[in-house]
């Protein structure tokens, strides 16, 4: 039983969910999601923030300010607590208000951008702003986990290597691009230390990454508007795109199963499993997914009926879905006690 002092020294390394029973084929999916920031992206702020201060450029009365779609927010937003640092974090309307309202209680100071630039989408208006504000005022300090290595060396040094150790004979992994750095550090682990294990990149339809044409999106955390700095595509074995409709599907029927997982995890099963089955020679072979956040996050979203159906069409949410009831105002129960007398 581990005792920390601060939140950024627990984080479960070492779990997986065997998905075989809810898709019909063995996947292990690697969770992120326990820690005090819910999040994969607490190792990349605590490697992020470790590297600024070994740099010395953190000087009294700076600020730390990133762009952020939530996650990393959220895991800056505890560094920052713990660290005693003011964070500024610039983030969308695609931001969860739960996610907003969980960095304004660690302290953060949050700027909502409300409209997409023209070239970059959301991700350049917020980048256009984070560069405004550091233009305005030297004593921000933007971390900037677009083109950070501190990004992908997070994952190099404790995503990649706790799979590697954990499967010996990992045959192919399955990572989600947003930034690119859990990808890019994976990526690099393996092509140095596994070449013989495959790895995919899994991104959503509508993302620029892998240089296909931006469509709106509505789910944070995959895909992004603006090509990845961090992105070196010699490391990656294969990309495979997903729409977003498949990506509430499978989150969908994981919830079904109990297991409520955040958006980006819906995606990279759905493309993993789409992958597997084109690819039947990896049958046997040991496949492994990372999950980078849980559900609680994507209750106003990905798991309300209402914001699925209007924005994915009615037929979004097969009948089996259909019939849960979340947030639906006509189950509300008055007079409680009554049908039972
Ligand atoms: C919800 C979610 N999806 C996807 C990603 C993609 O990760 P990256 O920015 O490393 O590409 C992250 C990163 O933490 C995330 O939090």
């Amino acid at each position: 039983m581990p005792i920390i002092v601060e939140p950024q020294d627990y984080h479960e390394e070492d779990l997986y969910v065997d998905l075989e029973e809810t898709f019909g084929r063995r996947l292990y999916l690697k969770c992120e999601g326990f820690n005090f920031a819910g999040s994969i992206k607490l190792k990349v702020a605590r490697e992020m923030v470790a590297a600024v201060e070994r740099s010395g450029r953190l000087r009294p009365g700076s600020i730390l300010v990133e762009s952020s779609s939530g996650n990393l927010g959220v895991a800056l937003s505890i560094l920052a607590a713990s660290r005693g640092y003011t964070f500024v974090c610039v983030t969308d309307t695609r931001c969860n208000l739960a996610t907003k309202q969980l960095m304004e209680s660690l302290g953060t100071r949050v700027y909502t951008v409300v409209e997409p630039a023209l070239d970059g989408g959301f991700l350049g208006a917020r980048l256009r702003y984070v560069r405004e504000l550091c233009e305005s005022d030297d004593r921000y300090l933007w971390l900037n986990q677009y083109a950070n290595p501190a990004n992908w060396q997070a994952h190099y040094r404790w995503t990649a290597p706790a799979v590697a150790e954990r499967f010996p004979d990992l045959g192919v992994l399955f990572v989600g691009a947003g930034t690119t750095g859990t990808l890019m550090g994976c990526a690099r682990y393996f092509t140095e230390h596994r070449p013989e294990a495959t790895v995919v990149a899994v991104d959503a339809v509508g993302s620029v990454a892998f240089g296909g044409p931006p469509l709106t999106r509505m789910i944070p955390g995959l895909g992004t508007g603006v090509r990845p700095p961090l992105l070196d595509e010699s490391y990656i074995d294969d990309v495979i795109h997903v729409p977003e409709a498949d990506t509430i599907r499978a989150c969908h029927r994981l919830a079904r199963k109990g297991f409520l997982f955040g958006g980006s995890t819906g995606t990279v099963i759905s493309g993993a499993m789409r992958w597997l089955a084109e690819h039947p020679a990896y049958a046997d072979l040991t496949a492994v997914a990372i999950a980078p956040d849980l559900g609680e996050r994507y209750l106003d979203s990905v798991y309300q009926r209402g914001w699925v159906q209007e924005i994915y069409g009615p037929g979004a949410l097969d009948l089996e879905c259909e019939e849960q009831t979340q947030h639906d105002p006509d189950r509300t129960v008055r007079g409680a006690g009554r049908a039972h007398p």
